[in-house]
């Protein structure tokens, strides 16, 4: 076993990216690959499209599915969208809420995403809210002051995750280091111990996000405040996904968990 204070949480962001008999034999490949004890969680999230095939190809196994998005009512008259409740229906455990390119792309508020975070736990879903500063907030001394006001209303649950996502690191290949990461996430911490008390966040599971590769993931594995990733691009294929999860295994342990 590991001697890390949280147990970590890997996990694969698809985006818009697979067709369900890709997703079929990701499944195929994943668990195939994937060691008798995973030393984190993992979930993948597919596009809704491809949720009850994956769910039902990872059935029986430890890897979990979930949405990337969720809307904050619990049923209505709004086209396109994807309720909790449908969530869970189609195989999710989770879903991700305020991923940057929501925020960009959809023009997410803080508020909008925090009210779909209570609608995931109130629902029963695990949320992995996402934060993170842009380049130029990063450049202008911002970040903390972006990431406060990000988390000011984040929700005392314990089945609530937090990932920080730099959104100059997401899909450009240029990693945080993890000196940066981890102040951030120190950063993160300290300012919800501070509203919400030390013990929960001590439980706090806060995951990194941003060009994360087998390459770079030991590194950012080893640093304790760092509780896992959220993967986009080098969780599309499974052997890489597998390598970045053999970050996670204790030092000395064959990550397949074989003798
Ligand atoms: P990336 O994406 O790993 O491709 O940078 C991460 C994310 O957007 O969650």
């Amino acid at each position: 076993m590991s001697d890390r204070a949280r147990r970590p949480v890997l996990a694969g962001n698809w985006k818009m990216h697979r067709l369900r008999a890709e997703a079929a034999d990701y499944a195929v490949a994943l668990r195939a690959g994937l060691p008798a004890e995973p030393p984190a969680e993992v979930v993948l999230f597919p596009s809704f499209l491809s949720i009850p095939t994956l769910a039902e190809a990872l059935a029986g196994s430890p890897v979990e599915v979930g949405g990337q998005d969720l809307h904050a009512q619990p049923e209505g008259a709004h086209t396109g969208d994807v309720s909790a409740a449908q969530l869970l229906d189609a195989g999710c455990r989770w879903v991700l809420c305020g991923h940057s390119e929501r925020r960009r792309d959809h023009g997410e508020t803080d508020a909008r995403v925090i009210a779909k975070a209570r609608a995931a736990l109130a629902a029963g879903l695990r949320p992995i809210v996402c934060v993170g500063e842009s380049r130029d907030e990063r450049r202008a001394g911002q970040t903390f002051d972006v990431l406060d006001r990000q988390v000011a209303e984040l929700p005392e649950d314990p089945a609530l995750l937090l990932a920080y996502e730099p959104v100059w690191a997401i899909g450009t290949g240029e990693t945080a280091t993890p000196e940066v990461a981890a102040d951030a996430h120190r950063f993160l911490r300290e300012r919800l111990g501070r509203r919400l008390g030390e013990p929960y966040a001590c439980r706090l599971r806060i995951l990194y996000g941003g060009s994360v590769t087998p390459d770079n993931a030991s590194e950012l594995a080893a640093r304790a405040d760092i509780d896992g990733f959220l993967v986009g691009g080098a969780s599309l294929d499974p052997r890489r996904f597998l390598a970045i999860l053999g970050a996670f295994a204790p030092s000395g342990a064959d990550p397949r968990g074989t003798p």
